[in-house]
């Protein structure tokens, strides 16, 4: 009797394990990994992706960079000692090429073979103490939107110290601008794109078209995120492997095309456009160090990313101050017949002939004012860049919104504001000011609208909501901030 127990306990123990073993290989597959992510992300709601240890994040790249060698797409390398090259570039030319390198390579120390002078890469490492970041797709939830990070990806990944990064936010209707936009950067991009519902596969197609289209510099440099909110989810989401596999029909128009407000699902719905959401999104999934945080539709001036990061690695001058310092850049905006202008010398000659204006000069002219402008106009262009004057964000310019170059430890966009209800960009500017920010205005580098001059409209519709939004920061923001950044002297939202 005894004996038949021991064995039926035997047995069952035996079933008990078998099943363990065989549910614990079921979850261990490949669909619940993304269903264990997606758990994951809702445990921290809202949250950023934890910072990993240098350690960790080391490890992690030496496997991105194995699993990279053995992939047909780009692979990239760095020695540590030379430019970075990127080897496979059958669909870019070496031209362009050259350009995305653009005086980068340093002249090694001539005169001692032992003592080898630092890279400029080097020494903006050195300096800024920054580390390396891989770059992971992942869906996440970010308070009430789904967040689709680095869904469509670059072929090239940046080591920390090797550029500055345009982030920036849109929907399909503005993908036109991508083009000019990263002819003229020629460094990498992170867009965050606004996709609810139906939208969805129309920005898609704008991705595709762009990838296939266009200049191989989008398949280079731009990637891409996707975010919508959890009540406008879209009717399917594909896997990214199974995005753009065959090659898209160019000679059909692109489908950002001529695009009406009222076409787009987000305009059927009246939702309005999250703009700090894809502020925030576009930001924090960069590489790089430095990020310049903008508007799609702002086009830089030529070689700012060599020239900056030279300047940041002599490190002299103003940059030598303890003070958190961001890099204002000067905004313009041309006429719709004109060219963007690539040079302040040229700049200055639009300038003066009317077919270039301060931004938004017509439509909000105390707005983008910028600590002494009228000198910076009548300053000539010099070689390399460097810090113009060091404004702050006090008296005249009490409510200036900045766009500038800056890291991510800056303060990020409050996400209960919408573009729709204006002064978007007011909290972090309060929260700079606050943290007693030195605003470092470079002397050659810019941004010009796309080519046509805004003008006044009335919109009661926007005035209305302007105006609940003014409520808002006032009533509920403001009083947020100064309990977490604390209250200056001078220093206003
Ligand atoms: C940067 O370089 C200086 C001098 O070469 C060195 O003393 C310092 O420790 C370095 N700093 C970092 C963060 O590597
Ligand atoms: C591509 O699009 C054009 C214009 O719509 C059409 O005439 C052509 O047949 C298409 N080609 C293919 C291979 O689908
Ligand atoms: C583009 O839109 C404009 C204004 O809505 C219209 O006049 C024009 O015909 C459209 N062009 C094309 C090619 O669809
Ligand atoms: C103004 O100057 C720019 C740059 O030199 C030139 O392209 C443009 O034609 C000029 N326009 C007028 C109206 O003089």
């Amino acid at each position: 009797m005894v004996a038949n127990k021991r064995v039926f306990v035997i047995k069952c123990s035996l079933i008990i394990l078998l099943l363990y073993l065989f549910v614990y290989l079921l979850n261990s597959s490949g669909t619940s990994n993304i269903i264990r992510s997606l758990q994951q992300s809702g445990r921290n709601l809202a949250a950023m992706e934890p910072k990993l240890s240098s350690q960790q994040q080391q490890v992690e790249q030496q496997a991105q960079q194995a699993a990279s060698s053995t992939s047909p797409s780009a692979i990239y390398v760095h020695s540590g000692y030379d430019v970075p090259t990127i080897v496979d570039s059958k669909a870019i030319t070496t031209e362009q090429l050259q350009q995305i390198k653009t005086g980068m390579k340093q002249e090694q120390s001539a005169s001692s073979s032992t003592v080898r002078t630092p890279t400029v890469y080097e020494k903006v490492r050195n300096v800024t103490g920054c580390v390396d970041r891989p770059l992971r797709r992942m869906a996440q939830q970010r308070g009430d939107y789904w967040v689709l990070y680095n869904y469509v990806q670059a072929k090239r990944t940046f080591a920390c110290d090797e550029s500055i990064t345009y982030t920036t936010h849109a929907d399909y209707s503005f993908l036109d601008n991508l083009v000019p936009l990263v002819e003229k950067w020629k460094g990498p991009i992170s867009l965050a794109l606004h996709a609810p519902g139906a939208d969805f596969k129309s920005t898609l197609n704008g991705i595709w078209y762009l990838r296939d289209c266009t200049t191989p510099l989008i398949k280079e440099l731009v990637t891409f995120h996707i975010y919508f909110s959890t009540k406008h989810i879209p009717k399917e989401v594909p896997h990214q492997d199974s995005l753009f596999t065959e090659s898209y029909n160019c000679s059909q128009v692109a489908p950002y095309f001529n695009i009406t407000v009222d076409q787009m699902y987000k305009s059927q719905k009246k939702l309005l456009y999250p703009v700090n959401v894809g502020r925030n999104v576009a930001r924090e999934s960069v590489q790089t160090h430095f990020v310049l945080a903008s508007d799609i539709e702002l086009y830089p001036s030529s070689n700012i990313i060599p020239q900056f990061l030279k300047m940041i690695a002599k490190n002299e001058g103003p940059l030598l101050s303890p003070k958190p310092k961001v890099f204002p850049l000067h905004l313009f905006e041309v006429s719709s017949d004109q060219h963007v202008p690539e040079t302040k010398t040229l700049l200055k000659e639009m300038l003066r002939n009317g077919t270039a204006i301060p931004f938004h000069k017509k439509v909000c002219p105390g707005c983008h004012n910028v600590p002494k402008s009228k000198e910076w106009v009548s300053t000539n262009e010099t070689p390399g860049l460097s810090v113009f004057y060091v404004g702050k964000r006090t008296g005249n310019f009490l409510h200036w919104e900045p766009i500038f170059i800056g890291t991510n430890t800056d303060p990020l966009y409050d996400e209960r504001l919408s573009w729709e209800g204006k002064s978007d960009k007011m909290t972090q500017g309060y929260a700079l000011c606050v943290l007693d920010y030195d605003f470092l205005i470079l002397d050659n580098a810019f941004l010009v609208h796309k080519p046509g001059i805004k003008v006044y409209k009335k919109d009661t519709k926007r005035s209305m909501l302007t105006a609940k939004t003014n409520q808002l920061i006032k009533k509920i923001i403001f009083p947020e901030l100064k309990i977490i950044y604390g209250v200056r002297k001078g220093c206003a939202v």
